[in-house]
């Protein structure tokens, strides 16, 4: 299907740069996913900035030339070069828009600024071969729920403080696990039996996840560790489907779609899959490799912005919302 808002004949290569947050990663598209390599920053605490940016600069050199030596094209193969611009964290993302600008300057080829969140939700589309998805965004620092609407993502609910990863990553912090705390967390709660009563806290159609933090936090400790991810888990997940399920009721879509580096997670998946089914909408999850953040995902936006006549790179931008984004392609 996605063959069909990318037409054949006008297939080149282009190649792409994440480096948002945690990951550093290098992609090539040509009609096909020719390479995705990446390496990841992980920590006891929280990110660190600045610690992750010279982590991303130390290892950028060797994803980019795995990468390509993978894709089997040289540097001059290339057509485009793509680059996240954001949101993410300020230091990260002069890593990989420093790398890219120099490659497209220094090989005179188009540059494209894409975001991030945007290039999870085409990557989901294209994997899952999805026409007009609901979108449940779902990953460390973001949450929202979205759907196409006349050349723009519309955020029919979204999380008002932090993002739902970040809730599990900072819980976990507090059991002691290191970052990213979201799979262990998971995996702990697959063996939580007690169900412990937490702030369930949904706002008309958006999300906090605050309270509950502080409240399991508070709780860590002096209950189950297994029960406590378990319940933890199920109220966030809980808020989220509630949301999504009215977002669907709403726009009446037809597919539901599942992104970000939280969709990798198999209760929240059984969940929404459950969901969807009561409203005989169809539910796709990405594979792993394309669903947490990499480097593919902003060489195929990058190949379909440039398809759209969208050869845009700005300065890099912290804070740049999925909404903001004229999408064309
Ligand atoms: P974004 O900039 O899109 O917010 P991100 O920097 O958070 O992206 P992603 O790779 O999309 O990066 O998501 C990472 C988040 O996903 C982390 O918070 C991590 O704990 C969470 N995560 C990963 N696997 C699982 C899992 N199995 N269950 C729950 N959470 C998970
Ligand atoms: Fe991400």
């Amino acid at each position: 299907m996605w063959q069909v808002w990318l037409h054949e004949d006008e297939a080149m290569t282009c190649l792409g740069f994440e480096s948002t947050a945690h990951t550093i990663g290098v992609g090539v598209f040509d009609n096909e996913c020719l390479a995705n390599e990446k390496e990841m920053y992980t920590t006891i605490g929280g990110i660190h900035p600045r610690e992750a940016s010279q982590f991303m600069t130390s290892r950028a050199h060797g994803v980019v030339r795995t990468a390509l030596e993978k894709s089997g094209k040289a540097i001059s193969d290339i057509d485009c070069v793509a680059f996240a611009q954001g949101p993410g964290l300020g230091p990260c993302l002069r890593v990989g828009a420093g790398l890219a600008r120099t490659i497209a300057h220094y090989y005179d080829k188009p540059l494209i600024g894409v975001n991030h969140c945007i290039a999870h939700i085409d990557v989901g589309k294209w994997a899952c071969d999805l026409e007009d998805p609901l979108v449940v965004y779902v990953s460390g620092a973001n949450t929202q729920v979205l759907g196409l609407k006349d050349e723009k993502y519309r955020v029919y609910g979204e999380t008002l403080d932090i993002g739902l990863g970040n809730a599990l990553d900072a819980f976990g912090r507090e059991l002691g696990m290191e970052f990213p705390a979201g799979p262990k967390v998971e995996k702990l709660a697959r063996e939580g039996k007690e169900f412990i009563e937490l702030p369930y806290s949904v706002k008309g159609m958006d999300l906090v996840f605050s309270g509950i933090l502080t409240a399991a936090k508070k709780l860590a400790g002096s209950v189950d560790d297994r029960d406590l991810c378990y319940s933890f888990q199920e109220h966030l997940f809980g808020m989220l489907v509630e949301v999504t399920e009215r977002a669907l009721a709403h726009t009446k879509k037809k597919e539901v779609l599942l992104v970000g580096g939280v969709a990798q997670n198999a209760r929240l998946v059984e969940m929404m899959r459950g969901m969807a089914k009561v409203h005989e909408a169809s539910f796709s999850v990405p594979p792993k490799e394309y669903n947490a953040d990499n480097g593919f995902m902003i060489a195929l936006s990058g190949q379909l912005m440039h398809d759209a006549g969208r050869d845009e790179a700005g300065d890099i931008n912290q804070f740049w919302r999925s909404d903001d984004v004229r999408v064309t392609w």
